[in-house]
């Protein structure tokens, strides 16, 4: 993507005062070396949301860390990649699972065939290196992996290397964390280290800013088509607030999958059986997710029909 991510942020309405910030520390810390510069993400979307934008964007400006919680598919990840091309940060990534450890987090000895050297994991770099580290679902890890980030996180910035010095935190160095939360609630994250993040909700996309990614992604749909779509996904969203169903169909992901696969030449009803009725694996609760698909979209229609334009 060929943007100009600061243009964008001014079409988008966020506060002139965040973009002078955003200017400003862009201009503090220059990313010089080749080797960090290629990994500031250029990220394929843009993150549509005004609101969340300029929370995020005056959390990180107040030298805070961002915890993004919210159900899957609010664009958390979309957003921690987009933050780090806006700040012009490198940018590290660390999926959490129950078997994350601290020496992967920090990094460890290991032997390169001739001597013992330490090989810095992401943490590490990020915090010599001023990047911006995406800790995505965070809360899959077990709390004993995460205690090395405590020191991190605060006050103290810095990270005690085992068996070698501190390193102190580059001052331009964020980390920017992920949680899904849904309507059934979530695996917790332990209140130590949440008081260490400013939190922010992500919102279902608005009307308005679900227009805007449809047609961005789509620009040939059909405009009465994209609005059932936009209706569907709602609908499905609405059902699951009241626990008709399950938040398994309720899935922006699954909804722009599914117009890919149209857009390939699968018929509508078989996309979005795929896409999202399919997600749901009870026989019950797949009749009611397919009743609301059906109500809203027929099912034979071709990538003709839905890109007019
Ligand atoms: N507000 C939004 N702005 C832009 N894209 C969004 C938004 N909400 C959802 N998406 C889209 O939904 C998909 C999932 O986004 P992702 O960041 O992976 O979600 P999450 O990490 O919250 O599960 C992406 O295609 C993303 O572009
Ligand atoms: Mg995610």
């Amino acid at each position: 993507m060929d943007i100009d991510i600061l243009q964008f942020l001014e079409q988008e309405g966020i506060a002139s005062r965040l973009v002078e910030g955003v200017k400003e520390f862009r201009a503090q810390f220059p990313v010089r070396e080749e080797e960090f510069r290629d990994r500031i993400p250029v990220p394929e979307y843009l993150y549509y949301g005004k609101d969340v934008w300029e929370k995020a964007i005056a959390a990180l400006l107040a030298g805070e860390n961002l915890l993004l919680t919210g159900p899957k598919a609010t664009g958390k990840n979309v957003l921690a990649e987009n933050l780090a091309y806006v700040f012009g940060r490198p940018a590290w990534n660390v999926s959490f699972h129950i078997s994350t450890e601290a020496s992967f987090l920090i990094g460890a000895d290991t032997y390169d065939g001739d001597k013992v050297v330490f090989r810095p994991g992401p943490i590490y770099l990020t915090a010599q290196n001023g990047g911006f580290v995406v800790l995505d679902e965070i809360n899959m890890a077990r709390n004993e992996a995460l205690a090395v980030l405590h020191s991190a996180l605060d006050f103290r910035h810095i990270i005690d290397v085992p068996g070698y010095k501190k390193v102190r935190v580059h001052e331009a160095a964020r980390f920017i964390a992920t949680m899904n939360y849904g309507y059934a609630g979530t695996r917790d994250l332990n209140a130590a280290l949440a008081s260490r993040f400013v939190v922010l909700n992500m919102p279902v996309a608005t009307e308005k800013d679900l227009k805007k990614l449809i047609t961005g992604r789509f620009p040939a749909i059909n405009d009465q088509i994209c609005d059932q779509f936009m209706k569907l996904f709602y609908e499905l969203e609405k059902k699951a607030s009241h626990a008709d169903i399950s938040d398994r169909a309720v899935d922006l992901r699954g909804l722009l999958d599914a117009l890919r696969l149209i857009e390939k030449g699968i018929a509508s009803g078989a996309a979005l059986d795929m896409c999202i009725v399919n997600k749901t694996f009870d026989p019950f609760e797949q009749q009611l997710v397919r009743d609301v698909v059906s109500a809203r979209l027929p099912a034979d229609l071709t990538a003709e029909d839905v890109f007019t334009a």
